[in-house]
């Protein structure tokens, strides 16, 4: 093993080659792009994408041994094992439309291996894909009966954004699936290899490719199932005397349930969660298995609920009126550490604002430009861009935080208070801040899954 390619210079393909080249020094790692401007910025120190810790590593082995570049074809030919990233968005149009898997990207690549490949090569699916298709992926490229042979691996990723060079560093597991041919063992064994330089053998898992595959899938709904049981139980303890908070404290003590993934808040985002569980209903269809559907369908529905559920107590709070208020979104990708705002419920949020025809001024230390590339749709004049939260602030009618960035936390909220328009409302969409001492300052604190703390009643 010597070259190593990687196509998709994305939010996996970077970080994780990167992460490859740092522990692999004798392997040549080239990541390649379709995107000029994505590929310019990895060959810069203003990366495309923002990570904690990655510029680092970027900076440690750019130029030695991990490479970025646009020429996708010249890279095939010589590449011993070659990792596919690309996107695989559900899909806007036809059969499966809304719900099934975006294969276009992905099937071009396929082609193109099959086209270019010089000698037997290894191919990695490692962008999330419904299952069954690293088999599909396996009929093009052993289309050719005389050629080059291929052994395809799924290998799917796990990292979480804003963690993703330490869930690379120190991950709980690696999960490699393949054939069980010997040529398909001899390749996983060749993946694992690679993993070894710094993962111990015994967090490498090795399964058939259905398995690996399913068990992404699967990974991902259940993480996003605890995000919406908490979140469907804060609109019952809305409506009741408990205090979510507590609840998730009381649940999570109990070993069997863990504590981890029972923050309550305006809901998931990112661009894994909801695709994921979208595939695995269209999967569950395809197979007839129209229960098993859905009940994985309601985990996205809660998803929206828990958005519409937020917009709709801003509106009845303030008056039954937004019109023409100005409110201040704080955070708007969706979650903390990350300028990823794909599926971030700010989106939905904002659009309905924007909707009740109020005046939105959305601040977020790291997200602003892909939070004005999704809302370029609306009319502008009712949105404004921030990069200081004060100023977001300064004769706001409400705050509304959706984004559980830690400097939020530390914000001089006395002074944010008295610039703006009394009375003041403050929508913690992510149960952050002391509400206590909020109330205090003057403000009407309306949170998760808690009684509201009101100056009005
Ligand atoms: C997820 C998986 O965690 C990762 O393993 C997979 O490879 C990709 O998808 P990611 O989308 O980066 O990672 O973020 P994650 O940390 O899982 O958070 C997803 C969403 O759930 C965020 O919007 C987050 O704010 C929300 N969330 C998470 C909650 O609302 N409450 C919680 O308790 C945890
Ligand atoms: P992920 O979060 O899965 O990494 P991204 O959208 O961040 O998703 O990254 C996917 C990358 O794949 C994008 O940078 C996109 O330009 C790239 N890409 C899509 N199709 C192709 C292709 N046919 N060849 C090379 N790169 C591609």
């Amino acid at each position: 093993m010597k070259k190593i390619l990687c196509i998709g210079a994305g939010y996996v393909g970077g970080p994780t080659m990167a992460v490859i080249a740092k522990h692999c020094p004798e392997l040549e790692i080239v990541c390649v792009d379709i995107n000029e401007d994505r590929i310019r910025a990895w060959q810069s120190d203003d990366l495309p994408i923002y990570e904690p810790g990655l510029l680092d590593v970027v900076q440690q082995v750019r130029g030695k041994n991990l490479f970025f570049s646009t020429d996708i074809v010249g890279n095939i030919p010589d590449a011993d094992l070659i990792f596919v990233s690309v996107n695989t968005p559900t899909k806007t149009f036809g059969q499966g439309a809304g719900r099934a898997a975006d294969l276009q990207y992905w099937e071009k690549t396929a082609r193109q291996i099959l086209q270019y490949s010089r000698s037997d090569t290894i191919v990695v699916e490692k962008s999330t894909l419904p299952v069954r298709t690293a088999e599909a992926m396996h009929r093009i490229l052993d289309s050719r009966s005389s050629g080059p042979k291929f052994e395809v691996l799924s290998n799917p990723e796990f990292l979480a954004e804003g963690t993703a060079i330490a869930d690379l560093e120190s991950p709980d597991r690696v999960l490699i699936g393949g054939p069980t041919t010997p040529a398909g063992q001899k390749a996983v064994e060749a993946l694992a290899a690679i993993y070894r330089h710094w993962v111990p053998a015994e967090k490498i898992l090795t399964t058939n490719v259905w398995s690996s595959e399913m068990s992404k899938l699967a990974a991902n709904a259940f993480l996003a199932q605890r995000v919406s049981s908490i979140n469907s139980l804060s609109a019952l303890c809305e409506a009741t005397d408990a205090d979510i908070t507590e609840v998730s404290r009381a649940l999570g003590m109990d070993r069997r349930i863990g504590g981890r993934f029972l923050q309550a808040g305006v809901g998931f985002g990112g661009s894994c969660f909801k695709k994921d569980i979208l595939n695995l209903v269209y999967l569950c269809e395809h197979y007839g298995l129209h229960e098993v559907g859905a009940y994985w369908q309601m985990v996205v529905e809660i998803n929206h609920y828990q958005q519409r559920r937020f917009v709709h107590r801003m509106i009845q709070s303030m008056f039954n009126t937004l019109a023409g208020k100005r409110i201040a979104i704080f955070g708007f990708a969706f979650k903390a550490h990350t300028s990823d705002t794909r599926e971030s419920p700010g989106i939905e949020i904002c659009r309905e604002l924007v909707e009740e025809h109020a005046q939105v001024v959305i601040h977020d230390p790291k997200a602003l430009e892909n939070a004005a590339k999704d809302l370029h749709d609306l009319p502008q004049k009712q949105l404004v861009f921030e990069s200081d939260p004060y100023r977001a602030a300064e004769g706001a009618h409400a705050i509304a935080l959706l984004t559980d960035w830690p400097q939020f936390q530390t914000l001089d909220y006395r002074r944010i208070f008295q610039s703006m328009v009394q009375p003041a409302f403050l929508f913690d969409g992510r149960n952050l801040l002391n509400h206590a001492d909020l109330f205090e300052i003057g403000f009407n604190v309306y949170s998760i899954g808690k009684r509201p703390l009101s100056h009005l009643d």
